[in-house]
């Protein structure tokens, strides 16, 4: 069987990755080193699919232990590559923390990949890249301007990985996510921030009592409603598309693919709110404070070109993409600590 190596394996988007992997036939690997995850993510993934992981607790600034990694593992079909601090906020305050874990790692990984003749590689990227669009829906060929360090270090991945399969003919997908939420139907893993910077986690903690109301941030956008739209993406369809990637680096190999992943429909914090409250038969109440600098009115994706490349579609709605995350939280109100 294709082994698959996955870094940032036990993190939110990784291990759900992995189910999908495993369920389709792969052998998986994951090196992590749960600087944001847990391994009883691991365990779950393990339980939910009945197969083993093969583990390394790496962080991909220890490139000598990286190299070991693959050193070990021989035959490694492809790398998908998780593993990178991500919250906007945070990397406005530390740039250098962010630039030094995202790019070093990042090309710790590269160049081992390199040394080790592994040179298929799936991208966790971000509709981050964008920044304020002119336009939504949004193209793969829109204006690349992003505002932050986070931003910023996916961009800078993405021309590292370009101009790497110019010079190695490597196989390359970027997956430009939009707003990845919900989890596995299961309800045995999902979403565990260490604080929920973002709107689907924090309205699931209120909804459980443990934060006391959800402060919408701004109600005075373009918008009907007035506050910020997204394209949310149940986490399962989007490690589905993962899943396609590696079949497209197979049937469209040594390329460059970039593809946005989400479903093409924005819904409004106020919209997402009260499904929550219809879901989950909470009150969850809310605050109006100010706008959050850096927000952006409206950011939702054409996927067309994923619809059409990857033959892959996002089937989940908002209606499962709640009840998953509802599911996950009432279950588990400590995350993988409960
Ligand atoms: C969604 C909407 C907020 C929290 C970010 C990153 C992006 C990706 C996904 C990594 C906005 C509003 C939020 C709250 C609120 N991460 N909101 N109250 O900002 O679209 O995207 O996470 O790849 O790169 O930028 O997601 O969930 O933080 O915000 O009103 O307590 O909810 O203003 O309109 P965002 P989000």
């Amino acid at each position: 069987m294709k082994k698959i190596l996955v870094t940032g394996g036990s993190g939110y988007i990784g291990s759900h990755t992995c189910i999908e992997l495993l369920n389709a036939g792969f052998d998986v690997i994951v090196v992590d080193d749960f600087s944001n995850s847990v391994a009883e993510a691991i365990n779950r993934v393990e339980k939910i699919t009945n197969k083993k992981i093969t583990f390394h607790q790496v962080n991909l600034l220890d490139k000598k232990s990286l190299n070991n990694v693959f050193h070990q593992e021989e035959n490694i079909h492809a790398v998908i590559h998780f593993a990178a601090l991500k919250a906007v906020g945070e990397s406005v305050a530390h740039p250098l923390e962010y630039y030094t874990n995202n790019i070093t790692g990042s090309l710790n990984l590269f160049e081992v990949m390199k040394n080790h003749n592994v040179s298929n590689i799936v991208f966790s990227s971000s509709a981050t890249v964008y920044g304020d669009p002119e336009t939504t829906p949004i193209k793969e060929n829109a204006k690349i301007q992003a505002t932050n360090p986070y931003g910023h270090s996916k961009v800078m991945m993405e021309q590292i990985l370009i101009d790497t399969n110019i010079a190695h003919q490597w196989g390359v997908v970027i997956l430009r996510y939009f707003n990845p939420v919900g989890a596995h139907p299961s309800g045995k893993i999902g979403e565990d921030p260490e604080y929920p910077n973002n709107l689907l986690p924090f309205v699931s903690q209120v909804a459980a009592g443990i934060r006391e109301q959800v402060t919408i941030f701004g109600d005075d956008y373009q918008t009907p409603d007035g506050t910020g739209i997204r394209d949310y993406i149940h986490v399962v369809d989007l490690a589905r598309a993962h899943v396609k990637s590696i079949e497209k680096l197979n049937t469209s190999p040594k390329q460059t693919h970039i593809f946005n992943v989400g479903t093409g429909t924005g819904y409004s914090v106020k919209q997402i709110i009260e499904t929550f409250r219809r879901i989950s038969g909470k009150k969850i109440k809310t605050v109006i404070g100010p706008r959050r600098p850096g927000d952006i009115a409206e950011c939702t994706a054409d996927t067309s070109l994923a619809n059409k490349e990857l033959n892959w579609h996002a089937e989940f709605g908002l209606k499962e993409m709640i009840e998953s995350a509802w599911k996950w939280q009432s279950t588990h109100p400590n995350g993988y600590k409960s």
